[in-house]
């Protein structure tokens, strides 16, 4: 069975098509290469030992959207990562992040409505929670305000696919909501390769590690938690890219109860930035140089998930832990220094 995968040079994406490969998909890549490099596919095709039709095309072109997807009509399901993702940037740049996330969105279920395409899984965002009040986070928790113009793309992109689905019936989508996606596959031959300075701990802490970085920043040790920094729900993208794989199994099996279901992607233990820092100086055997700082802005103290969902309804179990996921972070960091990616 073919499916085709948007942003599938980006981080998620590639560790995704790496699953679909290895579960018997056969795999059509897309992307515009503006936050990745084709890097990801040779890296695939180390893997997996297959190279997938890749198109370079930017999906805010309607017309270059319809023609592709026309050529792969036959595709069981889309899944769709192709998205800026940069909180601060969507900050300094909102019109930038509503005209490129959401005009891709729209020019692709177009097409799927006009081919037939019968699948679509979509990648949304633990961001679309807000600042939640209740712990664990679940797919009911009530939305509140998005914190950034990312996120609020993330809000109206499910707010789309869900009136999608009502009017056109035949199409069934997923939505997974992805809480703090870490790590790298073990392999090594793929992972997170930020495009300047990296907006995320982990990156941040294996660049400090390498020496790519003077020093990492704690922002903030004075909130109401267990050792005052903030609580994330760290989960392995490895474990995030599998899930890609039973929901569209899921789908296709048509074993879902309704054509639009929601589902939260997290480990369902929440994590402290202390604790993370402590399970990278244990795996990777380096005393991390960092300060404790200020709190960063639009930061909430907690947030993890509840996975009961995913769990129960994908059959999705977690198959990594923190420690694994820290250690592959950085291999994957000492492998970028040796290839100088
Ligand atoms: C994690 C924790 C920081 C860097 C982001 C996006 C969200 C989603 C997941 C896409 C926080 C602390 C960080 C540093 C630090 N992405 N930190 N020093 O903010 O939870 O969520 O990634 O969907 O949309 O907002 O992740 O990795 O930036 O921060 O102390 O140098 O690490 O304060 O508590 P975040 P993060």
């Amino acid at each position: 069975m073919k499916v085709i995968v948007t942003g599938g040079t980006g981080y998620i994406g590639s560790h995704t098509i790496v699953d679909l490969i290895q579960h018997g998909f056969d795999v059509v890549c897309i992307d515009n290469l503006s936050r990745s490099s084709t890097y990801a596919l040779a890296g695939i095709e180390k893997i997996t030992g297959k190279t997938i039709p890749f198109y370079r095309i930017d999906l805010c072109d309607a017309n270059a959207t319809h023609d592709v997807l026309s050529a792969h009509q036959d595709a069981v399901g889309i899944i769709h990562f192709a998205a800026l993702k940069s909180v601060p940037e969507s900050v300094a740049a909102p019109l930038l992040y509503y005209k490129n996330n959401l005009e891709s969105l729209v020019n692709i279920l177009e097409s799927i409505e006009k081919l037939g395409i019968p699948n679509f899984v979509f990648s949304s965002s633990c961001s679309v929670y807000g600042n939640a009040d209740v712990l664990p986070v679940t797919e009911n928790t009530p939305i509140k305000n998005a914190e950034s113009p990312y996120a609020h793309t993330k809000q109206i992109g499910e707010d789309i696919i869900r009136n999608f689905s009502k009017r056109y019936p035949a199409q069934a989508s997923i939505l997974l909501r992805y809480f703090n996606p870490i790590g790298a596959h073990p392999s090594a031959h793929i992972g997170e390769i930020p495009i300047d300075k990296p907006n995320n701990l982990v990156p941040y802490i294996t660049q400090t590690a390498i020496g790519k970085l003077e020093q990492l920043c704690v922002y903030g040790n004075d909130y109401n938690t267990r050792d005052g920094s903030c609580i994330r729900d760290y989960i392995h993208v490895c474990d995030i890219a599998h899930a890609h794989t039973l929901a569209l199994q899921y789908l296709v099996n048509k074993r879902n109860d309704s054509n639009c279901e929601v589902f939260n992607l997290g480990s369902g233990i929440g994590v402290s930035v202390k604790e993370a820092i402590d399970a990278f100086e244990k795996v990777s055997l380096q005393k991390l140089n960092y300060v404790i700082g200020e709190r960063r802005a639009g930061d909430v103290a907690a947030v993890y998930a509840d996975n009961t969902n995913a769990t129960t309804q994908l059959g999705w179990q977690c198959q990594y832990s923190l420690d694994d996921a820290m250690l592959s972070a950085w291999n994957w960091e000492k492998k970028m220094q040796e290839l100088q990616l």
